[in-house]
């Protein structure tokens, strides 16, 4: 099982590449097709996806909806199916349920006195958006493993915990392994959904053979949440569930960066072309922030931060910018839309209360450009990762690599990338205001030395290891899972 021959799927709602109206094709944003690019270079498979885009659906109806092979914008080539749902279902799923509903679960996002209200509209996305993307990718799925002999199939995400059982009932004998890119909470923050739709979710996910996470945290939260919320009998130490009288096993992979990729892109003539552009603009030290704009990166807790260092320490005035790129994000919610308004109103007050004629505090680039994030990479004197949660943040890991200028991190304890880098970054509580400006202090005055030694530290833990390594860590798993399956 799990030999060169079987077949190998990958699942997940983003694919890695998306077709534009007016034929460009763009990389998808976010950790997960980071990851998973890495991951088809390893090995030939068919990466299943969603149409996204009108454009998307075209090139897949032009495929005959069957795989078809990309050139990913940063290298490397991929067998890609896209899948197009009806646009009504794909909405629900997307704008509705998946994000907000679940994301925002599972970021400790509501703001549970408010929101959210679960209505018709909330369970007829589960019903009738959710499910129905669900069903579309399982169906190309099955039909990709149909006929091969212990297919093994990789799904990815919150987008798809109902796909596990569906695959499965078609296909009693196929390894399913799922890797979950965001944080597990704490079992009440799941009492917000209702009963049906929350064991409908669990029962489709526990279909799996594997579940993955990136932190230790996360998958102890899992097994609790599946001993509170399903009175399931949990193996803590073994980290096993006992479902439907199968073993699920439930491990952590923390995932690494591609350092090589991420240094080639970083040295790129148009990557260098935006560094002379940051030079030639920055003052003496330059705190740098990269994300995608979204409210669990706690965005706007970072600018008022630095607008109290600016109170407290008027002797930073003029000789420091903040950058921060950000790249919009799921504008059709709701949330979102207004959390980007939110961004701007308050960059242009703490710029209008600290600018000067020539020096503006902050400069907000609100666009998706890779190679300009990481000419800004190269210059930070002060890398600032406040997520409030996030599964891992791969800013974090990619900062240190590329950086030319032995910058601080200040890292949120609350990302998964603490678990691992804590050691030699700036730790901070991300709803801490006061004690984010003072590591903005502490960051700006760290003798040289100290900087080196934390830049180092970070560097070293960062290219231990491979996009390769984490595959091969969980095709271990499936292989060993496989042999007490097949001999039981
Ligand atoms: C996170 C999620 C991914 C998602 C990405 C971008 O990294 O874990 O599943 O693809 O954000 O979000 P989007 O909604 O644009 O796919």
């Amino acid at each position: 099982m799990a030999d060169a021959d079987a077949p190998f799927v990958l699942v997940s709602n983003r694919g890695p590449v998306t077709f534009e109206e007016d034929g460009t094709v763009r990389r998808g944003t976010g950790g997960l097709v980071t990851a998973l690019t890495g991951l088809l270079a390893h090995r030939s498979a068919v990466w299943v996806a969603s149409a996204m885009t009108a454009a998307d659906a075209a090139r897949s109806r032009e495929a005959g909806d069957r795989p078809f092979p990309v050139r990913g914008p940063t290298g490397g080539e991929y067998l890609v199916r896209l899948v197009e749902s009806d646009p009504i279902a794909y909405e629900r799923f997307y704008s509705v349920f998946a994000n907000p509903m679940l994301w925002f679960i599972q970021h400790y996002l509501w703001d549970l006195s408010n929101a959210p209200d679960v209505r018709r509209h909330e369970i007829e996305a589960f019903e009738y958006g959710y499910n129905v993307v669900n069903e579309d990718l399982a169906h190309a799925v099955i039909q990709e493993i149909e006929g091969g002999a212990a297919p093994v199939v990789m799904v990815h995400d919150y987008h798809l915990y109902t796909l596990p059982a569906l695959v499965r009932r078609a296909r009693p004998d196929v390894f399913l392994h799922h890797f979950i890119h965001i944080p597990w909470t704490q079992s009440d923050s799941w009492r917000v959904l209702p009963r049906n739709i929350r064991n409908e979710l669990y029962h489709g996910l526990l279909a799996n053979d594997i579940i993955g996470f990136h932190t230790q945290a996360y998958r102890r939260n899992f097994l609790q949440c599946c001993r509170d919320l399903l009175d399931l009998d949990v193996d803590f130490e073994r980290g096993v569930v006992h479902h439907e009288g199968r073993e699920v096993w439930v491990r952590s992979y923390p995932l690494p960066i591609d350092a090589d990729a991420t240094v080639a892109i970083s040295q790129s003539a148009r990557t260098l072309e935006f560094e002379r552009e940051v030079e030639r603009r920055r003052r003496e030290f330059l705190i740098l922030r990269v994300d995608r704009a979204d409210l669990s990166k706690n965005v706007l807790r970072g600018f008022t931060a630095f607008d109290l260092f600016l109170d407290q320490h008027p002797e930073f005035r003029e000789r420091v910018t903040f950058v921060a790129q950000l790249m919009p994000s799921r504008t059709d919610v709701a949330e979102y839309a207004e959390y980007l308004e939110r961004i701007e109103a308050l960059v242009a007050v703490v710029n209008h209360r600290h600018g000067t004629p020539d020096w503006m505090p902050i400069h907000l680039k609100l666009r998706d450009d890779l190679e300009e994030a990481m000419a800004s990479y190269r210059s930070y004197d002060v890398l600032l990762v406040n997520a409030m949660f996030d599964g891992m943040n791969l800013v974090a890991k990619e900062g240190p690599i590329v950086n030319r200028r032995a910058g601080v991190s200040i890292l949120s304890e609350n990302t998964g990338a603490h678990e691992e880098l804590g050691e030699f970054a700036l730790s901070v509580n991300p709803f801490d205001i006061q004690e984010l400006a003072d590591s903005i202090h502490a960051a700006l005055t760290m003798p040289a030395e100290e900087r080196e030694r934390r830049a180092a530290g970070l560097r070293k833990i960062v290219t231990a290891r491979t996009p390769g390594d984490w595959i091969d860590d969980q095709l271990d798993d499936i292989r060993s899972k496989a042999a007490e399956t097949d001999g039981s």
